[in-house]
């Protein structure tokens, strides 16, 4: 029988690539989305290619909302559920602590108990974070390095890491945590500074826009990409038990080498285009994020394929293709 996996923030990067993901494995993916003022097409972007999929199928839920994600485990008796919903923009997370701190915490713990009261033979993949190791720049950071988390998206996440082992001791239920690096790719949220650098860049090349405010170039980032890292979380939920497990590219770059690799593809020049603005520093800095996967390389088999210049470059390239489309259209809108 075809597996059922239910997917929280399928809208978001990572969702998206993992339903592609499971629906080539022959899946059923119950992908859940937000309600908002927004329009459909426009929410839904990252899975459009999906909606006319008789195996995705979307449904609305607020991770917040504890009764919507019991109705769902109800309803569709899932035998994977991977808690991808998060409000996960760092910086934000300084401006709204406690709606963070409700989706990012409270949206794991409802889920954990929907789990244990309704379907508790349902595997449960949580998605940390690198962020939770912090301020704590002792490196390559792996499984056993210690936390020290400097923002409230990563206070939270941390907690929810805690209840997601505190959950599988005390239940016995099947529930791995990942604690993932940065990872990138085209449908990258826009407020991510690789994303705003290649879409920067490629409007720049096009003459669409003139410069760049950006905030602090030093920080040092584990960069891979996104579908190489959903690949890992299904990875975990297959394994023989249930665990915690660092998935990153063991490679280190700071933001300064992104923008220097992707101004280059674009052949523009830093100096004319980009301004340093302190309205995009934040209250605390996690400096330098650069991990050791070696426990997932080991027990899962798990490696990443994309390589941080191949990255850079397919969000570039990607980014100037969607911008020459949307010039085109406006050009011919009869087209
Ligand atoms: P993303 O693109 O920001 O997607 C997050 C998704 O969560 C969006 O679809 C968002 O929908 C949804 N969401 C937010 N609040 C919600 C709520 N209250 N109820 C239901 N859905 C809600 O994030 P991502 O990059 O795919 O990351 C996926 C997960 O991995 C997140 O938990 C993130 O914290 C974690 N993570 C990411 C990385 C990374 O480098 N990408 C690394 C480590 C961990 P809306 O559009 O409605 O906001
Ligand atoms: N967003 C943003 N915008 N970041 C900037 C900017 C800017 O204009 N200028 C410099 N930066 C710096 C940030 O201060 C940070 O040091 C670095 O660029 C990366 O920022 P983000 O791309 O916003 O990602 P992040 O590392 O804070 O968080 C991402 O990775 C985490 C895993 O380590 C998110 O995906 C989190 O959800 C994820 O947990």
């Amino acid at each position: 029988m075809n597996k059922t996996a239910i997917i929280t923030g399928v809208t978001g990067q990572d969702g998206s690539y993992l339903s592609d993901l499971l629906i080539d494995k022959g899946y059923t993916v119950i992908g859940t989305y937000r309600r908002s003022v927004s329009d459909f097409s426009n929410k839904t972007q990252n899975v459009s290619h999906l909606l006319d999929n008789r195996n995705f199928i979307l449904e609305e839920a607020d991770v917040t909302d504890s009764a919507s994600l019991y109705r769902l485990v109800h309803e569709y008796q899932p035998d994977e559920y991977y808690n991808l919903a998060a409000q996960s923009h760092v910086g934000t997370s300084f401006k709204t602590p406690v709606s963070t701190t409700e989706i990012n915490l409270m949206g794991c713990l409802y889920a954990l108990e929907a789990i244990r009261l309704q379907k508790p033979a349902c595997k449960f993949y949580q998605a940390s974070t690198s962020e939770m190791f912090g301020d704590n720049t002792r490196c390559p950071q792996g499984i056993d390095t210690t936390f020290s988390p400097v923002s409230p998206y990563a206070c939270a996440k941390l907690a929810a890491h805690h209840m997601v082992g505190t959950y599988r001791k005390s239940y016995g239920i099947f529930a791995s945590s990942g604690i993932l690096f940065n990872h990138e790719s085209p449908r990258r949220g826009e407020n991510f500074v690789t994303r705003k650098i290649t879409k920067a860049a490629a409007r720049i090349n096009l003459g669409l826009q003139k410069e760049l405010r950006l905030g602090n170039l030093s920080a040092q980032r584990d960069w891979g990409h996104a579908a190489d890292f959903v690949r890992g979380m299904w990875m975990m939920l297959q394994h023989e038990k249930a665990d915690d497990f660092v998935l990153a590219t063991g490679r280190t770059n700071s933001v300064q080498k992104f923008l220097e690799y992707v101004f280059a593809f674009a052949g523009l020049e830093i100096k004319d285009h980009v301004i340093i603005d302190p309205k995009f520093y934040r209250p605390c800095e996690v400096p330098k994020l650069w991990g050791n996967p070696d426990k997932a390389i080991i027990e899962l088999g798990w490696s990443p394929e994309c390589d941080f210049e191949e990255l850079a470059f397919e969000m570039y390239e990607e980014d100037l293709r969607r911008e020459k489309e949307k010039l085109n259209k406006t050009d011919n809108p009869d087209v």
